[in-house]
């Protein structure tokens, strides 16, 4: 397959999957007689999350699992603990984790399931991610454990692929400090433009055209500037010269003629630290970088380097390792950098979406049904999926690297 026909077909059967979700019907096929346990781990709504219900993703609101075990007369079947403690031998995520059989994390707030865990967890059955990206579980050690890892792939790509281009922008036109002028009563024209582009002309690349990093390009390409990707799955020649997008072998001849980087591949050990000293210095001198794929991506302290030395011009992103991010986390305090906590794929628009997936997953499970192809990550003791296979996921997404 190529990456652009697993895009078309995901895209389609996204729509599908919405519909099919609201109607779904739970027959009971496998009930028990014991209750499952489904361990979900989500993030404090406070105010907001009273406030709105459409915030999903939050512990108040919990996917609207709630309301559909009602509605699906599954209070027999079910046991939902939802929380939001996930670190430290005495949460809430630990004291449950042994008698789960399912574990429901988003990657905003993940629920790091590591070997150790995974060696804990005896009755897992299935690892659901309300979202896109299952880096937050070791997959080497879901595969040993026989346990399956899903995602609602597609759920929040346009989401993400929106505030890449927010970001990008930002970072060129030098928006941030702009913006901070007028808060703190300013007017130095001199010192923003000082740092301000056109996007025009400009040479833009991704790393990985997959479903995000495809919409990038898209998104992009009415800004008549000159996009470049490298994916290891090339998109089709008809597909490239619509875009006009120049494909690279490699990540390194990528970098060294962009203007601009946005990285949009999963995590796993091939791209884990990809941005190190030695790729950040292959960038060009004044050259942005956008990182909404995974933190760990970069290495830290190479990042803070390669900014404070000016040999990036600016950094941005949403993701960062581990999440939450630690108060005194140098990337806070660098210069130069419009980053925001992890929420470019969670706007309101995309937790509907991810919620309808997340609930959909476990309905089918609880059934004994097939899972759709393209949530799947690890299946029957494989990694199943193209964005994480190839990388060779197997070998362990270290659980302890920063
Ligand atoms: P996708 O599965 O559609 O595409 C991933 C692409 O990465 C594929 O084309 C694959 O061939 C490519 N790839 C895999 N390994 C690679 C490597 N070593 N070098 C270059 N390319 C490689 O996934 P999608 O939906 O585009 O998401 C990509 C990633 O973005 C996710 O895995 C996740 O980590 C991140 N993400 C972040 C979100 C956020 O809120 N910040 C939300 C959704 C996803």
């Amino acid at each position: 397959k190529t990456a652009f026909h697993n895009l078309s077909v995901s895209v389609t059967i996204r729509k599908a999957s919405l519909f099919a979700v609201s109607n779904v019907s739970i027959t009971r096929s496998l009930a028990t007689k014991s209750k499952h346990k489904v361990l979900t781990v989500l993030y404090e709504g406070g105010e907001a999350g009273k406030r709105n219900k459409n915030i999903l993703g939050c512990v108040e609101n919990a996917l609207g699992l709630r309301e559909w075990i009602k509605e699906n007369n599954l209070e027999n079947q079910l046991e939902l603990i939802v929380t939001s403690d996930k670190e430290g031998d005495k949460s809430v995520v630990e004291q449950h984790l042994p008698t789960a059989s399912v574990v429901i994390s988003q990657p905003f707030w993940p629920c790091y399931l590591d070997e150790k865990r995974i060696q804990k967890a005896k009755n897992l059955k299935l690892a659901i991610t309300a979202g896109v990206g299952s880096d937050h579980v070791n997959l080497e050690a879901a595969c040993k454990a026989g346990i399956t890892v899903a995602e609602v792939s597609g759920s929040n790509v346009v989401s993400v692929a929106e505030h890449i281009v927010m970001q990008i922008l930002a970072l060129v036109r030098n928006y941030i400090p702009a913006y901070k002028q007028v808060i703190n009563g300013e007017w130095d024209i001199a010192a923003i433009v000082d740092r301000a582009y056109d996007l025009e002309n400009k040479h833009v690349g991704t790393v990985a055209a997959g479903r995000i990093g495809f919409r990038v390009l898209q998104r992009l390409k009415p800004f008549d500037v000159h996009l470049h990707y490298y994916d290891k799955f090339r998109l089709p020649e008809k597909v490239e010269k619509e875009l006009n997008v120049t494909y690279h072998p490699s990540v390194e001849s990528m970098v060294k003629v962009c203007d601009v980087v946005t990285i949009n591949c999963p995590l796993h050990p091939e791209t884990e630290h990809l941005f190190d000293e030695k790729m950040l210095k292959l960038m060009k001198k004044g050259s942005y970088l956008v990182n909404t794929a995974r933190g760990k991506i970069m290495k830290a302290d190479a990042l803070v380097d390669a900014i404070k030395s000016n040999h990036l011009a600016g950094y941005a992103g949403d993701v960062w390792y581990p999440q939450p991010a630690a108060k005194n986390h140098p990337w806070r305090s660098m210069p130069n950098h419009a980053l925001t906590p992890h929420y470019s794929g969670t706007t309101l628009d995309a937790q509907k979406r991810y919620a309808a997936g997340a609930r959909e997953l476990l309905g089918n499970w609880l059934n004994g049904k097939p899972q759709r192809e393209e949530y799947l990550i690890v299946d029957k003791g494989e990694v199943v999926s193209r964005a994480y296979t190839s990388g060779d996921a197997t070998k362990g997404n270290s659980d302890t690297k920063a």
